[in-house]
């Protein structure tokens, strides 16, 4: 109830304005969030990789309704890109993409508009010698975004997609994409859907979620489990193991702030763990849905909207 409550809230604008009109305060910021600015990503990139773990970038922002705003997110992951690549970072650092920070939301041309944007990126990633993945968002954009991964991936092959073990359809996503040089990150899924689409008993969503990271590890493209849950990184340690799969085959993503002595003791045993590393000034949707997932974060950022610190 909360968690459906909360995420609803994401998308009203009027209390996102008020919201985000007030500062909050650091510890929110710094414990969820690298900062506001591309230089705060970086440095936080550069932390994270010289403690041994990988890192995958988002910069904050979606559903853009405005073309200028739309072409100033791609110029920043272009931006970003270049400076990960002047500090020596590509090598530990990729980037997550939301289409919708590109233009995919845009009527008329949206969808072509966001490919254009996207299909920029993926350019400048692999000339720095890293990757894209591209976020998946609510069940309305996931044909869509499943479509233009599909035009990128053909001249850039690398590009990874996501999917919601909470969609009804995600099994049958997985199939199609457990193919060669196919990198999919696999997570529960963070947005309010309705029943006809998704799973609302978390217990389904987690048997979901097995059944799906059973078809990637044993598939042939690059798993990439995005869970923080305890459990099903064991099943997803165990299913690599039976699959037959090496560490280097298959990855674990977490993200920023949530659980960071398991992202150490994974890294430390060998396994390819990624953060996921939000940044920018845009940061309502992001803490809504972390906000949603624990309410813990709801009281913490509660206390920090009537705090200076
Ligand atoms: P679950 O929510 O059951 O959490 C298991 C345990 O982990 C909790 O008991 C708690 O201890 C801890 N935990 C989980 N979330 C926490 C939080 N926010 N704060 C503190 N502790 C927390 N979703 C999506 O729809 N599209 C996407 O593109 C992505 N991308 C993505 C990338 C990466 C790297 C991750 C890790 C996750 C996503 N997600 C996402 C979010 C995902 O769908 C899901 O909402 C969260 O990962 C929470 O689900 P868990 O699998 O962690 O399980």
């Amino acid at each position: 109830m909360l968690r459906q409550a909360l995420l609803s809230v994401s998308r009203n604008d009027s209390i996102r304005d008020v919201v985000s009109s007030t500062p909050i305060s650091r510890d929110v910021v710094a414990r969820f969030i690298a900062g506001d600015s591309m230089r705060d990503a970086v440095r936080v990139t550069g932390e994270i990789a010289g403690d041994g773990r990988l890192v995958t970038i988002d910069r904050l922002g979606e559903d853009t309704l405005d073309l200028a705003a739309a072409q100033a997110t791609r110029d920043a992951y272009l931006a970003l890109l270049t400076a990960l690549d002047e500090k020596g970072l590509t090598h530990a650092a990729e980037v997550s993409v939301k289409l919708s920070a590109v233009g995919q939301a845009l009527a008329g041309d949206g969808e072509k508009i966001a490919y254009e944007h996207a299909a920029q990126i993926c350019e400048r990633a692999t000339e720095v010698g890293t990757t894209v993945t591209l976020d998946m968002e609510d069940h309305t954009t996931t044909d869509s975004t499943l479509g233009i991964l599909r035009q990128l991936r053909a001249d850039f092959p690398a590009t990874g997609a996501v999917l919601q073990a909470y969609l009804h359809r995600t099994e049958a996503d997985c199939r199609d994409l457990a193919t060669a040089g196919s990198r999919v990150r696999l997570c529960k899924g963070a947005y309010a859907e309705p029943e006809s689409v998704a799973y609302a008993d978390t217990h389904e969503v987690d048997k979901a979620y097995v059944r799906c990271a059973k078809i990637l590890l044993n598939g042939q493209g690059y798993p990439m489990l995005a869970t923080h849950d305890p459990r099903l990184i064991a099943i997803g340690a165990a299913l690599a193991g039976s699959a037959g799969r090496e560490k280097k085959t298959y990855e674990f993503q977490m993200l920023f702030g949530v659980r960071p002595e398991e992202q150490s003791r994974l890294a430390a045993e060998g396994h390819r763990m990624r953060v996921y590393l939000p940044y920018g000034a845009d940061w309502w949707g992001y803490m809504v849905r972390r906000m949603a997932e624990k309410p813990a974060n709801l009281a913490l950022f509660l206390r920090s909207l009537t705090s200076k610190s």
